[in-house]
C-alpha cells in the first residue's frame, strides 16, 4: 500500500507537469523570500562566532521539509580554510508550515572530537547528516577506541528521531585510510526511490589504492531500525586522481552507482597508434537491483578519445521531466604547449547524459564551457532544465552565482537580483523537491538566514507535447 501511494503521487507530479506548465518563458521572475530563525540564547556559546550552516538537505517524501545543521567555528585559518567546530551535533528540522525543531546532541564520547573538523581540504566532513523518511534523521561519523590511531577508526551511524531520542545505532566496518594510515572519511548514502524500503551506502575500500570502492544496501527493519543486506567491492579502475563516483536511487527501486574515470596510457612506439583511436576516458553505470547479492557488469554511458582528460565532478538524479537519469559530467582537458617552458592550457567543458535503467542512452549533450569556477555544483532541477552554480571565495562569505539552463541547453535569462548572492562561508544550498533552491546566507552572532527562492520550470513539454 505505502508503495502505491507513493508511486501515485509521483504520477501525479507528472501530471501536474504536463498540465500546468506555463507556454514559453522568455523572462520568468523568481519569487524568493527569506527564512530567518533565531537561536535560543540557552545554547551556550563556545567561540562567540556566529553559527554556520554547515550543510542543507531535504526530505525526499515531498513534504518540503529540509534539515539544516549549523556549527560554530572552534578554529578556521581562513588562509587554509582549515577548520575545526564547536565539538556538539546541532540540527534543525525545518517543516513546511515554517516551524522550526532542534535536536542537539554533546555525547563527545560517542560522536568524538576526531568529527568536528576537516581532515584534509579534499576529505568530506567527517560527519554527514541524511534525512530518511518520517521524522528520521541518519547521522554518519567515526569513532575510535584510540583517536590517535587511525587503525581504530570505524564508521558509524544513528538515526536520530525528531525528538532527539537515538533510535538506532548502525556500524559500517573500518574507516578509509590512505595510504594506510592517513584517515580519509569518504562516503555517500543515498535513500532508495521509496525510502521506507532503505538505502545504499558508498565508500572507498580499504586495501589497495581509491581505485576501488565498496557499496553497501540497507534496509528498513521498522521502528527506527536498520539491518544490512548486500555489499560488494569493485575494482579495477583506472586513474584515482580523475576517478569521480556518484549513486542514485532508480525509478525501479534499486540503485545506479555511476563513475567517470580516465585510462593512464603509457605510450611507446608499438601502442601509439592504437592508443590514438582507443577510449581515454568514460563515463560508465552499474544499475544495482535491490538487495542483489553481485555487481553487475557496467556499461558504458559515454566514452571519449581525446587525450588529458581529467573529470572534475559528476552530478547525476532522477530526471523526473524524461522518466530516466541524468548525469552531469565536468571535464578538464589540458594542451601541452609545443613550447615545454610554456604552461599548460586547460580547459573546462561539461557533458550531459539522459539514459534509462536499460541503459538506453536517450541523449547526450556536451555543453559549452560554462564557468571556470573551481567550486562549480551542478543541479539537475525537478520540473527540468539545470541550475550551474558557481561559488567563489570572497573574504570570509562566497559569492554564489546561479545560472539556470532550459532543457536544450541555452542560459535562461530570468528577471532577478539572485544571479549573485553573498552565500554564507562554505555556501550551503539545497534543492527541493518543489523546485524551490534553499541557499544559507551570512549569519549573525545568534540567528542563521536562508534564502528560499522558487525557480522557474524549464521543461521542454511546455506548450508542446499532449
Ligand atoms: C556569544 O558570545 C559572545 C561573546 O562572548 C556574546 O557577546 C554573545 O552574547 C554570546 N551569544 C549567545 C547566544 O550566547
Ligand atoms: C516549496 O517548499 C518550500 C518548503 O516547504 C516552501 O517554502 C516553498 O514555498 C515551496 N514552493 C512552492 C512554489 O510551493
Ligand atoms: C555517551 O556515549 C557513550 C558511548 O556511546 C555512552 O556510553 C554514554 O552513556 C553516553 N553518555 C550520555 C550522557 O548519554
Ligand atoms: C593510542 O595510540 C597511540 C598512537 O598509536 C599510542 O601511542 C598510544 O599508546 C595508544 N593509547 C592507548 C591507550 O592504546
Ligand atoms: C590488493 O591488491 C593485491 C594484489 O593486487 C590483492 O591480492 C589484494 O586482494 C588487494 N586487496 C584488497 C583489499 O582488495
Ligand atoms: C531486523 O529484522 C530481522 C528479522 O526480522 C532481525 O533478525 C534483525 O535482528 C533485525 N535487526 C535489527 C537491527 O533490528
Ligand atoms: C535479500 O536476498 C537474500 C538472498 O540473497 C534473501 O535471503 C533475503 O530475504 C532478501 N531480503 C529482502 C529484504 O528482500
Ligand atoms: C597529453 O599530455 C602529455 C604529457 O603531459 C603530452 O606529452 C601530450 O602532448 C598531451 N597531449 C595533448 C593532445 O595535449
Ligand atoms: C593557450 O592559450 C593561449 C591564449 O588563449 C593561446 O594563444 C595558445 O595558442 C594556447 N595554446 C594551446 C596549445 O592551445
Ligand atoms: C578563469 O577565468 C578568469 C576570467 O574569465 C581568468 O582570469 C582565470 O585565469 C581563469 N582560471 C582558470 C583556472 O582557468
Ligand atoms: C563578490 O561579490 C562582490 C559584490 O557583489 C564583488 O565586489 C566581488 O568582486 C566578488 N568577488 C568575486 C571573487 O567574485
Ligand atoms: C558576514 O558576517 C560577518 C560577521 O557577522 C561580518 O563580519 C561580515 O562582514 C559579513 N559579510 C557580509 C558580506 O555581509
Amino acid at each position: 500500500m505505502k508503495t502505491q501511494s507513493y508511486n501515485l503521487r509521483f504520477m501525479m507530479i507528472i501530471i501536474f507537469l504536463l498540465i500546468f506548465l506555463p507556454t514559453g518563458f522568455t523572462q520568468s521572475t523568481i519569487q524568493y523570500s527569506y527564512f530567518a530563525y533565531q537561536e535560543a540564547s540557552v545554547q551556550a556559546n563556545l567561540t562567540g562566532s556566529q553559527p554556520h550552516i554547515l550543510h542543507i538537505d531535504h526530505y525526499n517524501d515531498n513534504s518540503g521539509t529540509a534539515v539544516v545543521r549549523i556549527g560554530r567555528t572552534n578554529y578556521y585559518d581562513y588562509g587554509s580554510r582549515n577548520y575545526c567546530y564547536e565539538q556538539r551535533l546541532l540540527l534543525r528540522v525545518i517543516q513546511a508550515d515554517g516551524s522550526v525543531i532542534e535536536i542537539n546532541y554533546e555525547n563527545a564520547t560517542e560522536i568524538q572530537d576526531i568529527n568536528y573538523c576537516a581532515v584534509t581540504t579534499l576529505a568530506k566532513n567527517p560527519l554527514n547528516i541524511y534525512p530518511l523518511f518520517d521524522q528520521y534523521i541518519l547521522v554518519t561519523y567515526t569513532h575510535a577506541t584510540n583517536t590517535s590511531d587511525t587503525s581504530t577508526y570505524e564508521d558509524r551511524g544513528m538515526v536520530f528521531h525528531w525528538n532527539g531520542a537515538i533510535i538506532s545505532k548502525l556500524e559500517f566496518g573500518p574507516s578509509y585510510l590512505s595510504p594506510s594510515t592517513n584517515w580519509y572519511p569518504a562516503e555517500f548514502i543515498v535513500n532508495n526511490i521509496t525510502p521506507k524500503k532503505g538505502f545504499l551506502r558508498l565508500s572507498v575500500a580499504n586495501g589497495n589504492k581509491t581505485d576501488y570502492f565498496k557499496w553497501s544496501q540497507y534496509r528498513y527493519n521498522d521502528s527506527g531500525t536498520f539491518s544490512f543486506l548486500q555489499s560488494d567491492t569493485v575494482r579495477s579502475l583506472q586513474d584515482p586522481t580523475s576517478f569521480q563516483i556518484t549513486a542514485i536511487a532508480t525509478l525501479d527501486g534499486g540503485y545506479a552507482l555511476i563513475y567517470a574515470n580516465t585510462i593512464i596510457r603509457t605510450l611507446t612506439s608499438d601502442n601509439k597508434l592504437a592508443a590514438q583511436f582507443s577510449e581515454n576516458a568514460g563515463i560508465y553505470a552499474i544499475m544495482l537491483g535491490y538487495n542483489q547479492s553481485n555487481t553487475p557488469q557496467s556499461f558504458i554511458l559515454y566514452q571519449l578519445t581525446t587525450p588529458n582528460i581529467t573529470f572534475t565532478g559528476l552530478y547525476c538524479s532522477v530526471d523526473f521531466v524524461f522518466i530516466g537519469h541524468s548525469c552531469i559530467a565536468s571535464l578538464e582537458r589540458k594542451q601541452t604547449t609545443a613550447v615545454p617552458s610554456t604552461p599548460t592550457n586547460s580547459s573546462t567543458f561539461y557533458v550531459r547524459i539522459r539514459f534509462f535503467s536499460s541503459g538506453a542512452i536517450l541523449s547526450l549533450d556536451p555543453m559549452l564551457p560554462l564557468n571556470n569556477g573551481s567550486l562549480t555544483n551542478v543541479r539537475t532541477l525537478p520540473f527540468g532544465g539545470y541550475a550551474v552554480i558557481t561559488r567563489a571565495y570572497y573574504g570570509q562569505n562566497i559569492n554564489y552565482t546561479l545560472n539556470l539552463y532550459n532543457a536544450s541547453n541555452a542560459l535562461s535569462e530570468y528577471d532577478s537580483s539572485l544571479k549573485q548572492i553573498t552565500a554564507n562561508f562554505n555556501g550551503a544550498f539545497d534543492v527541493l523537491q518543489n523546485n524551490t533552491i534553499l541557499v544559507a546566507l551570512n549569519e549573525t552572532t545568534t540567528s542563521w538566514q536562508i534564502l528560499v527562492a522558487d525557480l522557474p520550470p524549464l521543461s521542454p513539454f511546455s506548450g508542446k507535447c499532449f
